[in-house]
Order: C-alpha cells, then structure tokens, then sequence
C-alpha cells in the first residue's frame, strides 16, 4: 500500500509545554531568547494539538489520507533526556496512536525532530558522543511503549538541517555558530541512529527509517570551479548524511579542509549503516552553486535560482526537481537504496480566509497536484518510492519564522485556534479518492 500522509513534529504543534511532567528543550530555550525567532514567537502554546489531537485526527480521517507522520518529543518522554521514563508523557502519544488506528491511519513517529531536551544540551548536544547513546535508551523507551502498535519508525529529522542551522549557523536551536566546528554534530546524529536502529528492532519494530533532508546541487555554470564548489555542496548537503547510511563510509570532505572525522571511532560506520527498511527524503527545492568569492570561508557560495515562481518563503518552486532528486539517489547508489518515503514537501503561502471564510490557496493546489505528477515519473523511471507526506497537516510554528510561514492544508487562527480546512484540503480529499494506490 502507497502511504499517502500528512507530516508534522512536535515542537511545531503540540504547545503544552509545561505540562505533565514535560522538561524544556533547546527550542524553548532558543524561542525565548532575544532576537532568535520573528517576533519572539514561541512554541508555548502552537496548536495546542497536545489537547486538540481529537479534531486533528479527525481531519485527517475526514481528508482520507492512510498515513500520519508525527514528531515524539523526547523532551515528554524523559525529561532532561536520560534517567527514567516519564510515563504521562508517553501517555499521550498512547492515545494518539490508538485513536490514528482506530480511524485506519498509520502513525509513523520520528522520535528526533529538533527538540533535544535542554539538559543533553547543557552536556554538550549532538556535539557530545554520549548523546547519540542517550538517543539509543529514548527510542528503547519509546519503542518499548508503542512498538506493539507502531509499525514504522523514523530516527532522526534532517541531520543535515539540524548541524547547519543549529550548531554551524546559529539559526535554529541551540544557536551555535561553529561553522565546520559542528562536524561531529552530523556524525553523533549519525551514531544515534545507528544505534536506535538495533533498540528499536530489539523492542519489536518492524520498518526502521531515518530523514535526510535532499537537494539537487545544480551549478552556476560549467566551468571548472563552480563545478567544484556544486560538488563540495553536494558532499555536504546530500552525501555527508545519505553515504554513511546506505553505504557505509564518509565522503571526500576535503574541500572543507577536514582528513578524517575526529570524532569517528572504529566501529561506527558498522553501526551507522545498519540495513534499514526505508529511506525517507524531504524535499522542497533544489540549490544553484558557484564557486566562493575570495573572503568566504566556505568552498562554495548560494548562487540563487531565479525563473521559477516562489513560495512565501522565497523558495523556487521547481517540481521536477523532485524527480531529479530521486533518480539522481537511484542512480548514484543502485541497489543500496531502500524504498523511498518522500517524508515531506511541501509550500507556504500567505493564506488568509476570504469573506465568506474560504481560503483559496489554488498555489499550493498547483504545487502539490505536480510534486505528485514528479513522484509518479520518477516511479516510471525505476526509482521504488512508497510513499508520499505533505507538509504539513496544519500551520504551525515554523521555527526561526515563527508563525509566519503557512504550510497547512488546514488553516489555524493562532489567537483562537480556530481550524480551518484550505481549497487544498478539499482538493487532496477528492485526489485521494480517486487514487488507485
Ligand atoms: C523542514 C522541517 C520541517 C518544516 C519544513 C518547512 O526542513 O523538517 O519541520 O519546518 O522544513
């Protein structure tokens, strides 16, 4: 069975986040400072879904789709991220896994989705080896709970876009600014899935996936050191999280003046590319490279794409950038990659309900009716992808802009938490009905 579903995570929806025995997490450290996030907006209250999830549910039971990918918050389940379990916190998920079967839909959990507690983070982060292990026990405990239920399970969210934004750029939380001093934060990553790979298949779970975020690296132009600097963004964007995984060993980072990963020891590449069932892919638009103007500190340098329209983030819209992208993983590692879940993609818009309470998103239609028509050409062209996942079911806080980026299917008034279904829920309503998978 295809999976066609809607994505979220944690600290973008759930609010509640003093409640029933929750600890902090470095988002609400990083939210609550000042000048990190636009207008200082928080994830304190969100959706609210921690005690919406009923009507929630029953919007995606009444939009047809068959699968939900959610976000566990670790910070929930153990409160400053080691120690014992807190069982209020896991209780929650316990009814929203209940309630998605009882309505027929598949709950997929990543268990990381950004929202490390704050006191792994006071230990050092994913810049600390023991936080991979600590990853390990939470997705045991995790597991140990749900596993009976939950089928298939996703480790990590984008290690690429948590080490970039959050430890070398200092965008996102925890808000480090280490430039490639943030290296081991992908290999920790890495390590803990790896290593929540065998807890979750000793507690009984049966597909084990991880996310990377993927982009198709196109260069400026062909001469040579674009070419270079496109490649060197490749190794960092694409290969630094998809080589060690499916095939077991770090590419060339040599551009990045790095030999060999201190932070690897012997043995963690076994570990790291454990077999997994399924490899998910967020997709949402491919990146143009030149080579670095003299001062950068980088080996390569955003050279922008124009020529195609932009979401409300500015981002182009290039659907069969999709395509490219999943021909290009099929190409470059064959049989070494699993089924492919596209595990987001996704447009924000401006989206405001007209006068009769109707918001009219027919661009956000338009995007997703042709990432879907890209997903089916790459299926033509050979690549076996399983599966299908909007961003995102509701708006919600999408992190360093706040409330301001709208990628819902379903509108939310933030002051009243008023939902309301968008033209393109009812458009994937009517597209789910008459698809055939
Ligand atoms: C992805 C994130 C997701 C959301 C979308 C727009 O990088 O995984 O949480 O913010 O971007």
């Amino acid at each position: 069975m295809f999976l066609w579903g809607t994505a979220t995570a944690a600290y973008q929806i759930e609010g509640a986040a003093d409640e029933d025995g929750r600890g902090p997490s470095v988002w609400d450290t990083f939210s609550h400072e000042p000048g990190r996030t636009r207008e200082g907006h928080t994830g304190d209250v969100a959706c609210d879904h921690y005690h919406r999830w009923p009507e929630d549910v029953a919007l995606m039971a009444g939009l047809g789709v068959n699968a939900y990918r959610f976000s566990i918050a670790w910070p929930r389940v153990q409160p400053a991220g080691s120690g014992p379990v807190n069982a209020r916190g896991l209780d929650f998920y316990d009814r929203l896994v209940d309630a998605l079967l009882e309505a027929g839909i598949t709950p997929v959990p990543t268990l990381f989705h950004w929202d490390l507690p704050q006191a792994l983070e006071d230990g050092g982060g994913w810049l600390a080896r023991d936080t991979a292990h600590r990853f390990a026990e939470y997705a045991a405990l995790a597991a140990g709970r749900l596993a009976d239920r939950v089928r298939m399970w996703i480790t990590l969210n984008e290690p690429f876009v948590h080490m970039a934004y959050g430890y070398a750029m200092g965008i996102h939380a925890p808000g480090r600014a280490l430039m490639t001093g943030a290296l081991p934060a992908a290999h920790h990553q890495l390590l803990g899935h790896g290593l929540a790979v065998g807890a979750l298949r000793a507690a009984g779970a049966e597909q084990v996936l991880i996310t990377n975020n993927c982009t198709p690296v196109w260069s400026a132009s062909d001469a040579a050191a674009d070419l270079a600097a496109a490649e060197a963004y490749d190794v960092l964007h694409n290969r630094l999280f998809n080589d060690p995984v499916l095939i077991g060993k770090y590419p060339d980072l040599s551009a990045y003046g790095v030999a060999n990963l201190d932070s690897v020891h012997d043995g963690d590449l076994d570990i790291i590319a454990a077999p997994l069932d399924g490899i998910g892919i967020n997709y949402y638009n491919p990146t143009r490279i030149a080579a670095p103007s003299a001062d950068a500190g980088l080996p390569f340098e955003d050279a922008g794409i124009s020529g195609y329209p932009t979401t409300a983030f500015g981002w182009p819209v290039v659907p069969d950038g999709l395509r490219e992208l999943l021909v290009h993983l099929k190409d470059r590692y064959g049989d070494a990659l699993p089924p492919v879940y596209v595990t987001e993609n996704g447009c924000s818009q401006e989206d405001v309900p007209g006068p009769d309470g109707v918001v009219d998103d027919r661009g956000r239609i338009a995007y997703l009716e042709r990432h879907i028509q890209a997903v089916r050409r790459a299926q033509r062209e050979g690549v076996d992808v399983r599966g299908y996942f909007v961003w995102s079911l509701l708006d919600n806080f999408e992190w360093a802009e706040g409330y301001h980026q709208r990628f819902g299917l379903v509108h939310v008034d933030f002051a009243t938490q008023r939902r309301t279904p968008k033209a393109s829920y009812a458009w994937l309503r009517d597209f789910l009905a008459a698809a055939e998978d």
